[in-house]
């Protein structure tokens, strides 16, 4: 019990340190709540913030029903006092790391270090920054927000997913139009999107609303297998007016109908559904594609015999599934390379609304794959004695490129 109790009392005193250089301090999230122990908010996060050249601490108190902001000087904050009021995770992060702690039901203190340049944004007014307005009605039909036009609480970890993910939309798609790897849309040619695996179409919607806000033409379909999704969906766009300008299948994203889009995205398609959502991409010339997969069951089944000496990792089940989820997205954006696409990964949300939040970024520039990256495909996939489940999707496309 005194280690545990040591343990977090130094990443306490890391914390403190990392948290008064207001310099370096990029943002503080403190959240849950340790047992029988009743910190002051549900959510706190902090982050510098500069007012009329003043470096101040920006605090955001959230009750459960609302939040509040207040800044304060950084000498007039306890920080020690807050850290150890009872919230169950703490994360600090600076411009060079981070620093996690989380204390377990049992009261142990889990501490994770890392490495890792972050910058600074000392913008103090957040609501000019947002890329969709809370009050759009679009948020409130699709249920994220209430009736008073707030997002609701349980759906800020969604809006947050949604809003990022566009974040990165905007810059990316105009940089592929600017490049000529996308037509400049117009009234009669809008931009084309498909949302594979769309669900309740938060981010179908919020991708129509904000483009067009910005002044894009676009025309925006949502795919789902669920019919009652369709239903759903459709009667929202009667309700906004947008009918003409988004449509919705029913559809398995293998099967589906739709012949083209310019654009395709995807949030946490479940498993093969993300490969599925890539294949039919590529197969259908997609320009570009936004792609943040999911849960990772197919190559989780395959790696039965790690080759050695990676044993040392799958003996533990935690990472081998780790380790599964990265060959899978690893591979999924080496044979998008090979088969002439542009793609990067990326984080594309703070990992405390969602663990899933890797984004895999890919842009068509036809180029031919180079000898080198085939054989790296080749022998990861010979070492781990796999075959990707996007890799038989565009099994005769591959096979061409990689004899
Ligand atoms: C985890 S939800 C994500 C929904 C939405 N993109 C979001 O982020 O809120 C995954 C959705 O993918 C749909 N889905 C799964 N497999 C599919 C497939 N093969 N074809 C079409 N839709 C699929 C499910 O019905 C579900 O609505």
């Amino acid at each position: 019990m005194d280690s545990v109790k040591s343990e977090f009392q130094v990443s306490i005193t890391e914390a403190v340190g990392m948290i008064s250089d207001p310099d370096s301090l990029v943002r503080v999230v403190l959240s849950g709540q340790r047992r029988a122990m009743s910190p002051p908010y549900d959510r706190i996060d902090i982050r510098p913030v500069s007012i009329k050249g003043k470096l101040l601490l920006q605090l955001m108190e959230n009750d459960g029903r609302q939040t509040t902001t207040r800044n304060l000087e950084p000498g007039a904050l306890n920080v020690v006092e807050l850290l150890t009021s009872g919230f169950a995770n703490i994360l600090v992060e600076t411009t060079t790391g981070s620093l996690t702690v989380k204390i377990t039901k049992k009261g142990e203190a889990l501490v994770h270090r890392e490495e890792g340049q972050r910058e600074q944004n000392l913008d103090h007014d957040r609501v000019k920054s947002r890329l969709l307005s809370p009050d759009d009605p679009f948020l409130r039909e699709v249920g994220i927000a209430d009736d008073q036009g707030r997002i609701k609480p349980s759906k800020q970890d969604k809006y947050k997913q949604v809003e990022e993910f566009l974040r990165l939309l905007a810059p990316t798609l105009t940089a592929a139009i600017e490049a000529g790897h996308i037509a400049p849309p117009t009234e009669e040619k809008p931009l084309s999107i498909v949302d594979l695996g769309c669900g309740h179409a938060y981010l179908t919607f919020a991708a129509h609303q904000y483009l067009r806000s910005v002044g894009v033409s676009v025309h925006v379909t949502g795919i789902d297998v669920r019919e009652p999704s369709r239903i759903r969906n459709i009667e929202i766009a009667k309700k906004l007016g947008i009918s003409s300008t988004i449509d919705f299948l029913a559809e398995e994203i293998a099967q589906t109908s739709l012949t083209q889009a310019d654009v395709a995205i995807a949030l946490h398609a479940c498993d093969t559904a993300t490969d599925d959502a890539i294949a039919w991409s590529v197969n259908h010339d997609a320009k570009l594609l936004l792609i943040a997969p999911c849960c990772h069951h197919d190559l989780q089944r395959q790696l039965k015999d790690a080759p050695e000496p990676w044993s040392i990792i799958t003996k533990h089940g935690l990472m081998k599934e780790r380790l599964g989820d990265l060959l899978t997205d690893a591979l999924r954006a080496q044979i998008l390379k090979i088969v002439g696409y542009r793609t990067e990964t990326i984080e594309f949300v703070g990992g405390e609304h969602t663990p899933r939040n890797l984004m895999i970024r890919a842009v068509k520039t036809g180029a031919n794959p180079d000898a080198a990256d085939l054989s790296r495909y080749k022998e990861l996939t010979a070492m781990w004695n796999v075959v990707p489940a996007l890799a038989k999707r565009l099994s005769s496309r591959l096979d061409r490129l990689l004899k």
